[in-house]
């Protein structure tokens, strides 16, 4: 990589993140809460306007979603060892998180696909309709897409818990490597 990116401010240092790590990370924590919002007023106030008010915006905000976990895995890697340690355990939870936030949307697209209907976000077209539906892909989504849905709001949960909890060496929490990027 060439010197002046690697010496440069916007990436992740051992004692905190840089600028475009942390603008990637609440901004998808903040559109994440609002896809669970979503999630939730389909799964618990079905047929009701506040199913109406938050899903709407569900399968463009997913395909969203996905793009911006894309990025962010690869500024994670262009930045791979100079980030702070956050030691094994919960290296290996953030690497579980990112997993899933690939996975959940993919599944999302799937079914899409597979159901022939088209799709689009934000109003722009991703499939056209087709004239059949792919069974497998559908059963497929339908299985997983939900499921790891739930368990990524529970993993998050626990992350936000951990940040605050998880203290280092010097006593600050590992919370402020990603707020004051310090
Ligand atoms: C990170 C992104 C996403 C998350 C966290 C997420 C999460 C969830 C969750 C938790 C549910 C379950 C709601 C319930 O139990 O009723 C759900 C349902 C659903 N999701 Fe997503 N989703 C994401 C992306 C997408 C994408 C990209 C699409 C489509 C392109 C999509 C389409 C759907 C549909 C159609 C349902 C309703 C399924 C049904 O009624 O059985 N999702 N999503």
């Amino acid at each position: 990589m060439p010197t002046h990116l690697t010496q440069s401010r916007l990436m992740d240092r051992p004692d905190g993140y840089g600028p475009v790590s942390r603008i990637l990370h609440w901004l998808m924590a903040a559109l994440l809460a609002w896809q669970f919002a979503s999630a939730a007023a389909r799964q618990f106030a079905p047929d009701t306007p506040i199913e109406d008010f938050f899903w709407f915006s569900h399968t463009s905000l997913g395909l969203l979603l996905l793009v911006l976990v894309l990025a962010r895995g690869a500024w994670a890697l262009a930045n791979a060892g100079r980030r702070p340690d956050s030691g094994l355990l919960a290296g290996l939870g953030h690497l579980v998180l990112y997993l899933l936030m690939m996975a959940i949307p993919t599944l999302g697209l799937l079914r899409a696909y597979g159901r022939g209907r088209g799709y689009s976000a934000f109003g722009i077209q991703v499939f056209p309709p087709r004239d059949r539906e792919i069974e497998s892909l559908v059963e497929l989504a339908n299985a997983w897409h939900g499921l790891l849905g739930w368990t990524l709001i529970a993993l998050a949960a626990g992350h936000v818990c951990m940040a605050f909890l998880h203290r280092r060496a010097d006593g600050r929490r590992v919370l402020s490597y990603m707020t004051k990027g310090q």
